[in-house]
């Protein structure tokens, strides 16, 4: 089976209406693409840790032995063997929540996950594509630095060179339709998931 990893920075949990979106478009996606399994990381239940001058000194010695096998590795090799990669974050401060920051670290590790070469990059990375889903509560108006950062990132060290997004914004204005402004991003959800 392909894999479909869902990182989960929707802190509200239930209460998420980026996690709705997630939901539908994951929904969606593994009913047109039945040889998918899933797998969520939801990030407010793991106790990431920042990446501090310990933990970098750990990590960088541990590359500089060619070793991976500690499981502060794990997230990164979990992120190289995905097929398919969802990302659902809330738009925070014109960006994305800290927890998704530290997950970007844990995954972002050198001579592992890719390798940079000077005037190129090798990525080590399965996945092709990947989905970026978030709710605002005002308007992004070119301002959406949590999407154009990952799109940037997965594409620059990790050779994924699609991101779509999948946003609902307004979401927090006085008299807002918000069930209207959900069902016009899941219908949009739908039409990626199909493809
Ligand atoms: C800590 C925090 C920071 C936020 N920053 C912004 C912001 O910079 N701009 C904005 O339009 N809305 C902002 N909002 C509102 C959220 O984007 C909006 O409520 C969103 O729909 C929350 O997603 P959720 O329902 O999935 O939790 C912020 C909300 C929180 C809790």
């Amino acid at each position: 089976m392909k894999k479909l990893l869902f990182i989960n920075a929707c802190i509200r949990g239930d209460r998420s209406r980026t996690l709705r979106l997630c939901k539908k478009y994951i929904s969606a996606f593994l009913s047109w693409h039945t040889d998918y399994e899933w797998t969520e990381l939801d990030l407010n239940e793991m106790s990431l840790i920042p990446q501090t001058r310990e933990v970098l000194d750990r990590r960088d010695a541990f590359i500089e032995a060619g070793d991976f096998s500690d499981p502060m590795f794990d997230l990164a090799k979990q992120f190289m063997d995905a097929d398919h990669i969802v990302i659902g974050a809330p738009y925070w401060d014109l960006e994305f929540p800290s927890l998704l920051k530290i997950y970007f670290e844990r995954v972002s590790v050198s001579e592992l996950t890719y390798d940079f070469l000077g005037d190129h990059v090798d990525a080590y990375t399965k996945a092709e594509r990947a989905v970026y889903i978030t709710t605002a509560g005002g308007y992004t108006i070119g301002k959406n630095y949590g999407f154009e950062y990952a799109q940037g990132l997965f594409s620059f060290l990790f050779g994924i060179n699609r991101m779509d997004l999948i946003m609902a914004e307004g979401l927090d204005i006085e008299g807002a339709d918000i069930e209207g402004l959900l069902k016009d991003a899941m219908n949009r959800a739908e039409e990626i998931a199909k493809e």
